[in-house]
This record gives C-alpha cells, sequence and structure tokens, in this order.
C-alpha cells in the first residue's frame, strides 16, 4: 500500500494521542458535569459574557453579498429570535423545523429554538414538498421557520400539525426586541432532531441531546483543532448533522470565526473564499476534493497559505486525494467518520499523528470502538466485520423519533451500537472502511435510502415498481440508479424516463433524483416474502461495468 504520511508539527491542543486514549475520560470534561445546560448558552451567550462580544463569529459570502457579525451581534439576533418565538407561544419541548437556505438566519433559528428548551429540526435547502412534509409530519411539528422562496415548496393543509409559520422576512422586519431568556436544560433533554434515511422506511428523525454538546466542544477542540485566530469553514448545510454539529456547535463551543456560503460548489469560488477570508481551518467531503483535484492546476492561481488544516467525512476519501492535497496544497487532508446517529465524531485522524490513506483513523479518546461479527463477538485484527461502537458516549443519539423500535434495532448485543457499515482494523488501530452492510446509498456523501426513492418512483403513472441501488461512479462515490418496471401500454422514451427523474426531482430532492433509470421487465425479488433483491440489481450492474471497462 501507499506511504504513511507524517504527523504535522504545531501547537496542536492535542499531541500525544496514545496517552491521552488511554487516560482520557469524558468527567475529566467540565461541561460533562453540569447538572442543568443548554446548548445555545454554551454557544454563543458565555463567550459574550466571557468577554469576547466583540471577535468576529462569522463571515458570511452569497455572490457580492458579505456580511460579518460579532458574537455580540449574533446574540443580538438570537434574543430577537427568542423574543419572536416566545410570543407565538413556542414552550420547552415543541418542534420548531427551520426550512431556511444557508445563511446566518439559519443559525440563528436554530439556536433561538434550542435557548428556549424547543427542539430544532434544520431542513436542508434542497428538499422539495414531498421530503418536506414527511418529516414535518413524522415529528408534529409545531412551527415552521422559512422564507419567501423555500416557503413555496409548503401546502399548510398538508402539514396540520404546524400552528404558526415564522418568514425570516417578517422577522428580520419587526423591530429588534430582545428576550434573553434561556431554558436551563436536563443534560438528557432533547434538542436537535436530524432526518437520516435508512435502508427500510421512511427517514427517522435521531434526536440528540443536550448533552451532546461536551462531544462536539471536545472533538472541536482536538480534531478541528480550533484555535482564536482560526477562520474555520465547514461546507455543509445545517440541515445535514454535518453542517450542524461541525458547521454551527463544535466551531463556535471553540469560539472560532466560521464562514457560512451560501450556494452551491464551485472550484473558482471556493479557492477565492480561502483567499479573501483567509480560511486556516476546511470541513468537506471527498466529492468536493475530488473535484478539486480534477480542477488539476487551478489552486495555483490562488494564495491558499492560510489554509493550516483540512478534514473529510461522509463517504470514502480516496488516498489518491489524499497524496494529491498533500502534494499540490502541501497538506494532508484527515479524514473521519461518524453518523447522523453517533452525534459526533468516532473515528479520527488528528493533525500530531501518522495518517494511513486509505483508513478513517483511530477511535477517539473516551470512545472505543469494535469489529463484530454476526453474534456480536469481537474479530481479531485484521478480520471484516460489522462496524460498532461500545455504548455510550457523550454523542449518542437519545432516541429515534416516536420509534422505539428502529432505537433498539441499532443495539442488537450487549454493549454495543451497530453503525451498519463494515471495517477491519489493523495492528496499530486504523480503521479501513470496507462498505455497507445494507442497501444505503452514499452519493457525493449524502446518505440516500432506496425506499424512500423507490415509494417516490412508485407514485408516477408510468411505473410499476422499482427497484433502487448505488451505482458506483469515480466523482460521485455513487450516483442514484433505478430499476423500473412499466405500466402496460407505457412506452420506454427518453422523454418518459426525464419525466421520472423530474417526479423524483420535485419531490424529494434533487440529489436523491436517479441519474439513470433503466426499465427492465421484472424485478428480481425473494421468493417467500417478494421483497425487491437491492444487492442482487447491484451485484449485476457491478459486474457489468466491470466488463465495460476491460
Ligand atoms: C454514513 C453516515 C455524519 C457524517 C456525515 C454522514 C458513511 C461517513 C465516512 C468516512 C467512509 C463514511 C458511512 C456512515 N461515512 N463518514 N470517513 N468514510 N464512509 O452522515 O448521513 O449519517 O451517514 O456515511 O457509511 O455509516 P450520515
Amino acid at each position: 500500500m501507499g506511504e504513511i504520511l507524517k504527523p504535522l508539527k504545531g501547537d496542536f491542543h492535542l499531541t500525544d494521542y496514545q496517552s491521552v486514549y488511554e487516560t482520557f475520560n469524558w468527567k475529566d470534561v467540565s461541561l460533562f458535569n453540569k447538572q442543568t445546560v443548554n446548548a445555545a448558552y454554551e454557544t454563543i451567550d458565555r463567550h459574550v459574557e466571557e468577554g469576547y462580544g466583540e471577535k468576529i463569529a462569522l463571515h458570511y459570502v452569497n455572490q457580492d453579498k458579505r456580511e460579518d457579525l460579532t458574537f455580540k451581534e449574533v446574540q443580538r439576533q438570537v434574543n430577537h429570535y427568542v423574543h419572536i418565538l416566545r410570543s407565538n407561544g413556542v414552550k420547552k419541548g415543541d418542534r420548531v423545523f427551520i426550512f431556511l437556505p444557508k445563511n446566518p438566519a439559519c443559525y440563528i433559528a436554530i439556536l433561538a429554538t434550542i435557548r428556549i428548551g424547543a427542539i430544532a429540526g434544520p431542513l436542508f435547502e434542497g428538499f422539495m414538498e414531498e421530503a418536506i412534509k414527511e418529516r414535518i409530519n413524522d415529528c408534529k411539528a409545531n412551527v415552521l421557520i422559512t422564507d419567501q422562496t423555500l416557503g413555496e415548496r409548503i401546502k399548510t393543509e398538508n402539514i396540520p400539525t404546524v400552528a404558526t409559520i415564522l418568514y425570516q422576512e417578517t422577522i428580520e422586519k419587526a423591530p429588534i426586541v430582545e428576550d434573553h431568556y434561556v431554558e436551563w436544560m436536563d443534560p438528557g433533554e432533547g434538542m436537535l432532531i436530524h432526518y437520516t434515511s435508512g435502508s427500510t422506511g421512511q427517514p427517522k428523525g435521531v434526536l440528540h441531546a443536550h448533552r451532546a454538546v461536551t462531544h462536539h466542544a471536545q472533538s472541536g477542540k482536538w480534531v478541528l483543532d480550533v484555535h482564536d485566530e482560526d477562520v474555520y469553514w465547514c461546507t455543509s448545510h445545517p440541515g445535514w448533522v454535518t453542517g450542524s454539529v461541525y458547521g454551527l456547535f463544535a466551531p463556535w463551543l471553540n469560539r472560532a470565526t466560521i464562514v457560512i456560503q451560501g450556494g452551491r460548489f464551485n472550484a473558482k469560488l471556493w479557492y477565492q473564499i480561502i483567499e479573501d477570508l483567509g480560511v486556516s481551518i476546511l470541513y468537506s467531503a471527498p466529492t468536493a476534493f475530488r473535484y478539486l483535484m480534477a480542477e488539476g492546476d487551478l489552486y495555483k492561481q490562488y494564495d491558499l497559505s492560510s489554509l493550516r488544516h483540512i478534514l473529510s467525512v461522509g463517504e470514502p476519501l480516496n488516498p489518491e486525494v489524499i497524496y494529491w492535497a498533500h502534494r499540490a496544497l502541501q497538506l494532508r487532508i484527515h479524514d473521519t467518520w461518524w453518523m447522523t446517529e453517533t452525534g459526533g465524531h468516532i473515528i479520527v485522524n488528528l493533525p500530531s499523528e501518522p495518517i494511513k490513506p486509505g483508513s478513517m483513523g483511530r477511535p477517539f479518546p473516551g470512545i472505543e470502538v469494535g469489529i463484530l461479527d454476526e453474534e456480536g463477538n469481537e474479530l481479531p485484527r485484521g478480520e471484516i466485520g460489522q462496524l460498532a461502537v461500545k455504548t455510550t458516549w457523550p454523542g449518542l443519539m437519545k432516541t429515534i423519533w416516536n420509534n422505539d423500535e428502529k432505537f433498539r434495532s441499532y443495539f442488537p448485543y450487549k454493549g454495543w451500537y451497530i453503525s451498519g457499515d463494515l471495517a477491519t482494523q489493523d495492528e496499530d488501530g486504523y480503521i479501513f472502511f470496507q462498505g455497507r452492510h445494507d442497501d444505503m446509498i452514499n452519493s457525493s456523501g449524502e446518505r440516500i435510502g432506496p425506499f424512500e426513492v423507490e415509494s417516490s418512483l412508485i407514485e408516477h403513472p408510468a411505473v410499476k415498481e422499482a427497484g433502487v441501488i448505488g451505482k458506483p461512479d469515480e466523482i460521485r462515490g455513487e450516483i442514484v440508479k433505478a430499476f423500473i418496471t412499466l405500466r402496460s401500454n407505457v412506452d420506454e422514451t427518453p422523454e418518459l424516463k426525464e419525466s421520472i427523474r423530474q417526479h423524483v426531482k420535485t419531490r424529494l430532492a434533487a440529489h436523491s433524483a436517479p441519474r439513470e433509470i433503466e426499465v427492465i421487465n421484472e424485478l428480481p425479488k425473494t421468493k417467500i416474502s417478494g421483497k425487491i433483491l437491492r444487492r442482487e440489481l447491484k451485484q449485476k450492474e457491478i459486474e457489468r461495468q466491470a466488463i465495460d471497462k476491460s
């Protein structure tokens, strides 16, 4: 295999992984020991109280717009949102869904919701009507915060539990009234809900508790390695867990200046933002790094000297991409592994430690990882098995909303959380991703449940049945591919396929729409239960791809 990349030298918060790993206990962290806590207070208000109110909390860039806010100004706006929410009767335990573009208001609305003890449900701005409706109704949300543009995707009669819809434009027009209210919470009480896909059933609401800030803060310190002078940029939208935990909580708990970029990926723009804002830490996904690599020498046109630390998450990070960054930018890319359900980093590469390209890294201090066989026994090093995490740790989800059975299914063996991933661990403790244990699709780092896409497909009048898989793809990791059978009297045409694609795109989200649709006569199914055999579809697809390549 490839060469091991040496640890960096620098003033990192954690420099002796081995001894810290052996001695660290979550109880050593002050946040862990609090009787009552409020995640939003810890994230913003505490810094103002400690005298950092004038520090820049965020740089917002969107096309020609540029806005900088201090911690004090963020706090002032959170106070304003708190006032609006409370005067609309929002109280502890209510679910407030936030459907906004990646802009400061999105972050502020999340924090205001959490500060009054309600549960924030941030939604990705790319979601369309069906996807939004599904999530809001499962959670029986009470309130929705959106803007005029995104709000058009919502029909109020489809979301009967939502008593109040608040528009960003209206909130911002209202005279600022600051309400400093903080609801002090038991650390185990809920604060944040993220919907995530499984291989069966509709997306599930993963509920996180206030105690998770202990995990966010500690991993922000050790893995993101945030220092006071850093400008930190996580490219994910807060509707995804990476965008909330490592785009909002972890950096701000560590008092970092964050970058919020509106708009989509664009290699030139990204390099420009790094140069203009002096970004020093960048957290993104392998797909973005592969795009940057595909742009070749483009990076040479920019001054990227501010960058000192790069991290990656969401899908397998190819060794060649790490080697490219090492050559081109003279920086390593630090892979991290975790899931919506784990609430924070589980497997990490620290800046002070050697990197084995191809490995996701080693367990975060205070967390024990195991590779298990089908009976739940730990396998010897070097063998492939189920990637599991010993319970419990502060970031672990509190429950799956309204679905105890699903929650329990993550813990089939005593004392272990099962991830659904397959992995192997080497003699030095480094863990290597080997694939999924189920049918989940990972396209550009976005987790897509085949069931949700299949359900949408069969709502199209021409589609009889559908089986959806992830087809390996060089840039995106996987793409969504649908095998469908058509109703009788329907002819397969390019227009029909496009209309089916659009159907999913306009109801769920662009990233869920199949990039490839193949019409077949019959779908492979299990004999007894008649379930669609996605694995068989995928196997055939991979074999065909291998033939095409040879
Ligand atoms: C799944 C979780 C919370 C992180 C963003 C995705 C895959 C995650 C890696 C990695 C290979 C990875 C796994 C995991 N995944 N990180 N470093 N290398 N695969 O969160 O949407 O909950 O998806 O993403 O398959 O189970 P998510």
